[in-house]
């Protein structure tokens, strides 16, 4: 029953997004870079109750690696975070998170181009977000390597349909919870502290 009532409110936050001109649509697998890993965008339910989990907003920074054309931005601007990226690698979804910031008009939200691979600067987020933008675990680990290179302060890492969230213990990051979602694959918290 609650797992109905998830995909309606799901299906009503997409339509009322649609209406207002953003467009959330799933991204085109034969746009995208073999490299890249497409699909769907995290939905809304499951994502805000995990986001509803943070303890603190004021003051913290988020970015969603691997953003698409933002759909997890949006739940993120629900809270008061002074600042809110995404960084996408793919041309297409990139251009649409463009028009569709510019319809949302959240000034906190900063969207950039390019592989998050090669981003230098996760030092300065308090929340790192992914749903499975690599298509192996060993880009993962490549990406937790940049993670924690220069990482002087605590970091959560929230993780939805955790393929390889061993990747993330096997690094020393708490597993501190997991939140149900209606794909049965969970979104997992995890923490860094130093
Ligand atoms: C499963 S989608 C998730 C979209 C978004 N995070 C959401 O939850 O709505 C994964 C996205 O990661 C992007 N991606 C894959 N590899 C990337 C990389 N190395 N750097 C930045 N983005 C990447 C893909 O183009 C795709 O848009």
């Amino acid at each position: 029953m609650a797992v109905y009532f998830d995909r309606l409110i799901d299906k009503i936050c997409h339509f009322y997004y649609r209406a207002r001109g953003f467009d959330l649509e799933p991204i085109n697998t034969s746009e995208l870079p073999k490299l890249l890993n497409p699909s769907t965008n995290s939905g809304y339910t499951d994502l805000y109750r995990a986001i509803s989990l943070l303890k603190t907003y004021t003051g913290k920074s988020i970015i969603d690696v691997g953003c698409g054309k933002g759909a997890a931005l949006l739940v993120f601007s629900r809270w008061p975070f002074e600042n809110i990226h995404g960084i996408e690698h793919s041309i297409k979804p990139y251009q649409a998170l463009l028009k569709n910031l510019k319809i949302l008009g959240d000034n906190r939200i900063f969207a950039s181009h390019g592989d998050a691979l090669r981003f230098k600067d996760y030092r300065s987020y308090d929340y790192i977000y992914l749903y499975n933008p690599f298509p192996n675990r060993a880009l993962l680990e490549e990406f937790i390597e940049v993670l924690l290179s220069d990482r002087k302060k605590k970091l959560t890492v929230i993780y939805n349909n955790p393929k390889w969230g061993q990747a993330f213990s096997s690094k020393n990051f708490h597993h501190i919870k997991t939140i149900k979602n209606k794909w049965g694959t969970g979104i997992n918290i995890y923490q860094l502290s130093f």
